[in-house]
């Protein structure tokens, strides 16, 4: 099958080198001549990588590579069997850009969307054949990141479901099946990781430093959420949390923080802009945790049940499977295991009084917890 894949940019161009290393045609399209040239030279550079450290060919690298049609005419998708789009995050600009594509494909052909944030139902609904539309969305490195998140709308018959899944899962990448919910899996059950962080910080437990020190080496996780963020990007971090937040029309439990909103303001995005949480300026000192280990325990175990809470409310909800919703967090943001796996070693009851002790002194939404937990820690269930 000849993949086609529309935008080259960070997602576009990795979503195309994964096709063409599972051995497909690849029609990579872009409206700018100069991001595919990037596209090609990066490409050419990520390979010869792979052949350094003895992981490819020569050989095979230029297969890859012969495997690739570049383009800025969306006409040459003319014979492909899926066209996965990913370019700007807008509803207007992806809504045309489907049209278009409709009238050049044919009938068969998938139409999928790499979106992070918009309803695939909505892209869809411009299609005179909107049961071929689907989401498929990975995650940034598109070549290193083994989950793919296949995210079918309402309109999207089984038979595309299952054509997408079989092929994604073919390139070697581990799916998961997800309901066309804002923030698909990934990005709705890892908001307390920032949120609660965030909110830890606001009430002036702990610092930045002492927050990241608790989450990586008291729990495991491979980045502290303040590290996370300055290298995920406030401005990005902050847009997500806003349109989840705005997505579930307002629920407290994904508000965003003036924290966080006030370093994109001031335009500490973290990494790339030299500062964030912490200053990344070459004579900067970084600030040392308070490793106290009582205080410490104290954060794990709030940032801890609050992802628990929501992993268990996503099923609750029927989002994803228990299987899916763990395999989506170890493998599309690396967490030490998966959280309902984790809540159950844990034990419910001790994920449900410790919610229960953050709702009863806050008395704030954001800590009620999922009806879920309540229901089997009352029928005295340890598994889910
Ligand atoms: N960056 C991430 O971490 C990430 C992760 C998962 C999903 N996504 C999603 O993937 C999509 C792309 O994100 P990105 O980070 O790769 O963006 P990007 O800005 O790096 O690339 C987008 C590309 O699309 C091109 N483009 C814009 N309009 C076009 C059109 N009408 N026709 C052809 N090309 C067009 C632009 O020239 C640009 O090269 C978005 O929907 C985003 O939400 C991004």
């Amino acid at each position: 099958m000849k993949v086609g894949v529309l935008g080259a940019g960070t997602m576009g161009a990795g979503i195309a080198q994964v096709a063409a290393q599972a051995g497909h045609q690849v029609v990579l399209v872009d409206l700018n001549q100069n991001v595919i040239d990037k596209a090609k030279a990066d490409l050419e550079k990520v390979l010869n990588r792979l052949i350094e450290k003895g992981k490819l060919t020569s050989e095979a690298s230029q297969d890859i590579q012969n495997r690739f049609t570049y383009s800025t005419a969306t006409a040459d998708f003319a014979d492909c069997g899926i066209i996965i789009e990913a370019i700007v995050e807008k509803l207007t600009v992806k809504h045309a850009v489907f049209q278009e594509l409709e009238s050049i494909v044919s009938e068969d052909c998938i139409l999928a969307s790499n979106t992070s944030s918009l309803p695939i139902a909505s892209i869809g609904s411009v299609l005179k054949n909107p049961s071929r539309i689907i989401g498929i969305h990975f995650f940034n490195p598109a070549p290193l990141m083994p989950l793919v998140e296949i995210i079918p709308a309402v309109q999207t018959t089984t038979e595309v479901v299952d054509k997408a899944k079989n092929l994604i899962d073919s390139w070697k990448k581990i799916t998961v099946l997800c309901k066309d919910t804002p923030g698909f899996i990934v990005n709705r059950v890892a908001r307390p990781f920032y949120g609660e962080a965030l909110r830890i910080y606001e009430e002036g437990i702990a610092d930045f430093a002492t927050i990241d020190w608790a989450m990586t080496e008291l729990a495991g996780f491979r980045m502290g959420p303040y590290t996370l963020m300055d290298y995920i990007g406030n401005d990005i971090n902050y847009t997500v949390t806003e349109s989840v937040f705005t997505a579930f029309y307002f629920d407290p439990r994904y508000k965003p923080s003036f924290t966080q909103k006030r370093h994109f303001e001031a335009g500490y995005l973290g990494r790339k802009s030299g500062r964030g949480y912490y200053n990344y300026t070459e004579d900067a000192v970084m600030p040392e945790p308070v490793k106290d280990l009582v205080v410490g325990q104290q954060i794990v175990d709030r940032i801890l049940v609050m992802l628990m809470n929501e992993a268990i409310d996503a099923l609750f909800l029927n989002v994803a499977s228990k299987t899916d919703i763990d395999l989506a967090m170890v493998n599309g943001v690396n967490y030490p295991k998966g959280l309902l796996a984790w809540a159950e070693e844990k034990s419910l009851t001790w994920v449900l009084e410790k919610l229960q002790t953050l709702f009863e002194e806050y008395g704030e939404d954001r800590y009620r917890p999922s009806p879920l937990l309540k229901r089997l820690v009352q029928q005295g269930k340890s598994t889910f």
